[in-house]
């Protein structure tokens, strides 16, 4: 969704600027803006002059804006990716906005949920609107606190507005007035400080961040934050003072550039079983049947107790979640239930005693998902974390948690995220199905098959350029299905996500046994239909599948096991994938459908990395 990146040092912060949003482009936006302060000797002495620049579309567009007016100076600045939410695609709309009085200019992430109330006040006080934002409102309500001669400054305007304000904000101000200084504040959407030496860069993803400093603290909810060149001072919005911790980040620049890649998304597809192998580090222990995850293992009480899991998330995480639900299930035997944290979070679930929540997040920071985790907490549940980026708002909120630890995902579209998710479930399951009903043999055997999962995927990405033949026959289609059955069911509605979301054919995903209730209809000549039929309990329902869309006209594209040579008779085209036990397929079986869906974009032309409308992290309900 929108970033932003502020600074305050002593370079051209034009530059620094630009560089930290291209960082943040892979977040998903719609138009830019950039705004500096820089100061000209007058008679009077040293006189401030806030500029701001702002572009529809790309950060390209507002590079080629600034080239074109000579750039603009100044060592204070702040800029901003915008994805609309209140008003159009319009530079009126873009970020920063200004105040009509001071000088002051802002930049926002999140929702002013009372900016309308907020708004008719401010139109009562004289101020005119611009724009359609309710960012504008926070602007104009800073500008009418701030009252330097009454002793209310920058930061006690900034902290007085945020008191009268409810929604959920990231944000940064600087003001004319006071031109060495930067006021950011946070609630709800994350941002984070990075310490220099002698200057400071702010951002609302770290990413934008490590290239200039690996020291930074990220704010807490209702923190507000006064930066000089010198040094900060925390306080909350009531003007309690705060003492940050200042942390080392835990990003390698190396994993936030594309290397020898083409895509962030082809990168990260690659990178899976590095990625799995990480997310494995020290938490198997074949020898002696176990699963060591210290991030849970003070709640070993609770867990055993448990008797239902409801496991929540969004998108791909659900779709995780899904697989999760049959992985509870089936290994470790307590009722499970799956569900769009946006449909619980609002339906009046039931949390019984002894209920534990899993929210499945790769961001951490996804509205649905944090809301539905506050209302299962409020209501008693246990509530677990299965997320990638550390110290995100969700790993704060939840009681205990595992972490992916599959390294930064910057492609729009999860891959190894979702890998990540479904392993550290498994992982999860067999933990709790150990410590209820799980042999121990048959924990080893598990954990025997969990390790070789990661050359398991290697072996599935040497088939790329196969992949990518078989996509390019069907790449004219605007049509297309995905069924599996058991296990691979969730895979199928991943994979139909993948292709949809990067390559904008529409797909559809389903259990295989559904399409005869209806969705058969939209079967007819030449319609490519992708069955996951890898060998398991259900291959010979799968193979009766086949045959009704065959029978209709459609083509079949089957993922199966290697070595299955029955399946050449009923499908055009096969992609194998290695034997693996069933539980534990669809870590391999969602590979071939990654790729596709990846090849099928680039075939098409599409950004793969900025597919339209798309944004990384919805913070937004
Ligand atoms: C699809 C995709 C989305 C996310 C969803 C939840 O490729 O990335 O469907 O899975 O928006 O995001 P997180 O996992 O950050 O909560």
């Amino acid at each position: 969704m929108c970033g932003i990146v502020a600074y305050i040092g002593s370079k051209k912060a034009q530059e620094l600027l630009l560089e930290g949003l291209k960082r943040l482009e892979y977040r998903g936006y719609d138009s830019a803006g950039i705004a500096t302060l820089s100061k000209s000797n007058s008679t009077t002495g040293d006189v401030a002059s806030l500029k701001v620049v702002k572009a529809v579309g790309r950060v390209a567009n507002l590079e080629d804006k600034l080239e074109d007016m000579g750039g603009l100076n100044g060592s204070v600045g702040l800029c901003h990716t915008r994805w609309a939410t209140h008003g159009g695609v319009t530079e009126f709309n873009a970020h920063p906005h200004t105040d009509d009085r001071f000088g002051i200019a802002l930049v926002h992430n999140g929702i002013i949920e009372n900016y309308a109330a907020l708004k008719t006040y401010l139109e009562s006080k004289g101020h005119v609107f611009k724009s359609q934002t309710d960012t504008e409102v926070l602007a104009m309500l800073i500008g009418e606190l701030y009252s330097p001669a009454e002793g209310i400054d920058l930061e006690a305007a900034v902290q007085a507005a945020l008191r009268e304000v409810t929604g959920a904000y990231a944000i940064c101000v600087i003001c004319e007035k006071e031109p060495d200084v930067l006021v950011v504040a946070r609630k709800g959407s994350p941002l984070s400080v990075g310490v220099g030496n002698g200057e400071f860069i702010v951002a609302s993803d770290p990413s934008a961040i490590v290239s200039h400093t690996s020291q930074a603290f990220h704010l807490d909810d209702y923190n507000v934050v006064k930066i000089t060149r010198q040094g900060f001072k925390t306080s909350t919005i009531h003007n309690v003072a705060v003492t940050p911790k200042v942390v080392q980040l835990e990003l390698d620049l190396e994993e936030i550039e594309l290397g020898t890649f083409s895509h962030f998304m082809q990168k990260e597809i690659f990178e899976q079983p590095k990625a799995l192998k990480n997310t494995f580090r020290g938490r198997i222990n074949v020898q002696d049947s176990k699963v060591v995850l210290g991030g849970v293992s003070n709640f070993d009480r609770d867990l055993v107790k448990a008797r239902r899991i409801i496991l929540t998330g969004q998108g791909t995480a659900l779709h995780a979640a899904r697989i999760g639900r049959y992985l509870f299930e089936d290994l470790a035997k307590v009722t499970s239930h799956d569900e769009y944290a946006s449909e619980f979070r609002y339906r009046n679930p039931i949390i019984e005693e002894n209920s534990i929540v899993i929210a499945v997040s790769q961001s951490g920071e996804t509205a649905d998902t944090l809301a539905g985790l506050r209302e299962a907490k409020d209501r008693g549940a246990l509530s677990l974390g299965v997320i990638n980026v550390v110290g995100s708002t969700i790993s704060r909120e939840t009681d205990a948690g595992v972490y992916l630890r599959v390294g930064p995902e910057i492609g729009v579209a999860s891959t190894k995220a979702f890998v990540g998710q479904v392993a550290v479930l498994t992982l999860l399951s067999i933990y709790l199905g150990r410590k209820r009903f799980m042999s121990s043999e048959h924990c080893r055997e598990l954990l025997t098959g969990l390790e070789q999962i990661p050359d398991k995927i290697q072996q599935v990405l040497e088939y790329d350029d196969l992949i990518k033949k078989v996509t390019a026959k069907y790449i004219e289609k605007e049509n297309w299905l995905f069924l599996g059955r058991g296990y691979n069911y969730p895979t199928a509605l991943e994979g139909a996500l993948k292709l949809k979301e990067i390559s904008y054919i529409h797909a559809e995903g389903m259990p295989a046994a559904e399409m005869k209730h209806g969705p058969i209809a939209l079967i007819t000549e030449g319609m490519p239909a992708v069955f996951i039929a890898n060998k398991g309990p259900q291959y010979e329902k799968v193979i009766s599948n086949i045959q009704e869309v065959r029978a209709r006209g459609g083509h079949i594209i089957a993922v199966a096991t290697e070595g299955d040579e029955h399946i050449k008779r009923y499908a055009e085209d096969v992609l194998y994938v290695p034997d693996v036990p069933e539980c534990l397929s669809p870590m391999v079986t969602v590979i071939p459908l990654q790729l596709m869906a990846y090849h099928a974009a680039v075939l098409r032309g599409h950004d793969v990395d900025k597919p339209r409308n798309l944004a990384k992290s919805v913070t937004v309900e």
